[in-house]
């Protein structure tokens, strides 16, 4: 088990509030900073856990332009969701703080003059894209392009999403403003650079000599092909009017780089939390004996590696992150997680749907975590974990000891004689599994924390199973004394040790077995938990059975997520698109030859279709609105071109085209009876 410092300083990355949170951010950050913090506090380490809303940037700035509201409008109701989220879930941050907050601004404001001051930044002029519609300076997202690198045609001024590349806005071909559509011009202006240049001995000694055994090989690797590429100055000022003002005269109307004042959001959010607990914030950033860890996702890996590091080093008196265990990331349905798509698992409808399952999704999320590759979201697994191992295996273990003790001993624990060798042999057993789930939880492998706390319920299970107390009640009652005493240690040792995965659980295992507090600190070779006579309460399930109903309705919702939302208005005409675009779409007419319902869904109708010169199947998410035997020989509209895609087990070849009013209604776009089959519409 690795030493563990006094004091620990946890960070889960800023979440932006442009949009709520899903279950790929709980997956990749914040559920395993959770339990990281947890288990430290429950080890009685000193412990601040800190997080907070990232307000700036440009993506809160095209949000609001979008919306047709401000920028504060955005953060204000995104701010409020997302830390309802967290608490919901049960996030156990000491402090949820914001970057809009005046002691963010004052901090970010200092760090920055401090660096100034040192005289570490290069200020230098240069052309910029311009905006000559808007106004206004490109950069980051509100210009795209095509990458330099891989060609991928949609990249943005700050970042290729396709192939990782950290771009600047000048690199992209074909630059398009984002605002206005319009091509940019260049104009001169000034900003400020981060010489990451002259950084690269100080990342290498630190990381690519100093964590080559300890970090993770994701991590590692993409901090040292970085160094190998060579880090560049960055600008870390930006012409926006949305962000922490920079604090130098000369540079009026210009802003903080929104991911120089995220990170220092973190600084910020312990000084609030310090003031209001009336600590000192100081030790938590300034002292080696403190242990400085950063939850993120790996498209953080930069920022929080080499970036941060590097204004923490130049500003001079802050301690480095021991270590960044970032995580890949959480795919769904075999789908990459997709906000603008709406494929996601949004939290505050998980709860809606699952409500009080919160210590399900965080087990689920914990035991197929993305720790080393990308993985994949599905609700049959998260059906699956939740019959076969929460309620088969613990649920079942946990009720079945309260129960058999109720029924023989009145719920009270029975007393032990000297205890038999198997008994032994399990308190061993059973002894060992607070340092298993601690040492994997602090090598940041918290995969096999879940497994090793399944296991402790496997090794219960196993043991009343063996042991049969029911069989020998008759002929042996202070035998099943003893296996009743053991079994209610198991129970006991759950509770606190499914605290950090399982908090809500643990919560209520203890109170089920009036459990007196034990800290996980003071398991070290106490395995009497339970003392004879103690009483517990009366059994109530910790877990149920998660129906296949309820998980084919998930399902479906996913896959017509795009019908579900009845418009109350017509919506505003799209952006504008070019005569190419449009022409790139193949529509043709169709006549519906035979329709059913697609099995165990509610909302999918199986379509064929006659478009000529074949026959198309093609499904669509509109069973709620038609009866299928109306609908055959009807004329449609059919997207001939569209690539075909999956759908509960049957491929889709295209898509019908509909017009949905604004009461919600659908009616097919049919073409005149004459026109024939296969017609091209343009
Ligand atoms: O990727 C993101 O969602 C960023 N908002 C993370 C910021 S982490 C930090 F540095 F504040
Ligand atoms: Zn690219």
């Amino acid at each position: 088990m690795a030493t563990l410092k006094s004091r620990y300083t946890i960070t889960a990355a800023l979440p932006y509030t442009n949009g709520p949170i899903h279950i790929g951010h709980l997956a990749g950050v914040y559920v395993p900073a959770d339990i990281y913090a947890r288990y430290l506090r429950a080890m009685g380490r000193d412990v601040a856990f800190i997080c907070g809303s990232d307000e700036h940037g440009v993506a809160i700035a095209i949000k609001a332009k979008k919306e047709n509201t401000t920028p504060q409008a955005i953060i204000d109701k995104y701010n409020a969701m997302i830390a309802a989220s967290f608490a919901d879930f049960g996030i156990s941050f000491d402090n949820y703080s914001r970057t809009s907050a005046s002691i963010h601004h004052e901090t970010a404001q200092e760090f920055f003059k401090q660096l100034s001051e040192k005289d570490i930044f290069t200020a230098q002029e240069s052309e910029q894209l311009y905006d000559p519609e808007a106004q206004q300076f490109l950069a980051d997202r509100f210009v795209t392009g095509t990458c330099p690198r891989c060609q991928h045609p949609e990249a943005y001024g700050d970042q290729c999403e396709a192939c990782g590349s950290d771009l600047s806005a000048n690199e992209l071909i074909a630059p398009k403003s984002t605002l206005s559509g319009a091509t940019p011009e260049t104009r001169k202006t000034k900003h400020w650079f981060l010489p990451l240049d002259q950084y690269e001995g100080f990342i290498s000694k630190w990381i690519l000599e100093g964590h080559k055994n300890d970090w993770k090989p994701n991590v590692y690797g993409q901090v040292k092909s970085w160094v190998s590429n060579g880090l560049k100055p960055r600008a870390v000022t930006r012409d926006l009017d949305w962000g922490i003002p920079v604090p130098l005269d000369e540079a009026n109307g210009k802003v903080l780089y929104v991911w120089f004042d995220a990170p220092i959001g973190y600084i910020s959010s312990t000084k609030e939390w310090a003031a209001r607990e009336q600590k000192d914030w100081e030790p938590y950033w300034k002292n080696s004996a403190t242990q400085l860890v950063h939850f993120i996702g790996k498209d953080n890996i930069v920022f929080h590696c080499i970036i941060f590091p590097v204004m923490l080093e130049a500003h001079g008196g802050y301690i480095l992150p021991e270590n960044v265990p970032a995580n890949e990331f959480l795919n769904l349905e075999g789908e990459k997680i997709s906000t603008s798509k709406n494929w996601a698992v949004w939290l505050h409808e998980y709860l809606e749907d699952f409500p009080q399952k919160q210590d399900v999704l965080r087990y689920v999320l914990t035991a197929n975590a993305p720790e080393t590759k990308d993985n994949d979201f599905t609700w049959k697994e998260f059906q699956a974990r939740n019959n076969n191992e929460l309620v088969a295996i613990y649920g079942n273990f946990v009720n079945r000891v309260m129960v058999l003790t109720h029924k023989y001993f009145e719920g009270h624990v029975p007393p032990v004689g000297q205890p038999s060798a198997t008994a032994t042999a399990t308190l061993e057993k059973m002894s060992a599994f607070p340092e298993k789930i601690g040492t994997e939880i602090t090598h940041y492998r918290f995969r096999g924390a879940s497994q090793e706390l399944m296991n402790l319920a496997r090794l219960g299970n196993k043991y009343l199973a063996d042991e049969e107390p029911w069989k020998k009640i008759k002929t042996d009652p202070e035998a099943v004394a003893e296996i009743l005493h053991i079994a209610l240690q198991i129970t006991a040792l759950l509770a606190v040790v499914s605290e950090p995965i399982l908090p809500f659980t643990a919560q209520k295992l203890k109170d089920l077995l009036q459990l007196p507090n034990i800290s996980w600190a003071a398991l070290e070779g106490q395995a009497e938990l339970l003392t004879s006579g103690h009483k517990i309460g009366t059994p109530e399930l910790l877990f149920e059975k998660i129906e296949d109903a309820a998980i084919e309705a998930q399902l479906d919702k996913l896959y017509n997520m795009n019908t579900m939302e009845t418009p109350t208005t017509l919506p505003e005409i799209k952006e504008e698109i070019n005569f190419d675009t449009f022409s790139a779409l193949d529509l043709r007419v169709g006549t519906i030859l035979a329709v059913q319902k697609v099995p165990k869904t509610d909302k999918l109708l199986q379509f064929e279709v006659d478009i000529g010169f074949e026959k198309r199947t093609i499904l669509s998410g509109i069973a709620e609105y038609f009866d299928p035997n109306t609908l055959v020989d009807t004329k449609v509209t059919v997207v001939a071109n569209l690539a075909p895609r999956k759908i509960r087990g049957v491929v889709s070849y295209g898509m019908l085209l509909l017009a949905e009013d604004s009461a919600g209604t659908l009616h097919f776009v049919r073409p005149d009876a004459e026109a024939e089959n296969g017609a091209p519409i343009r």
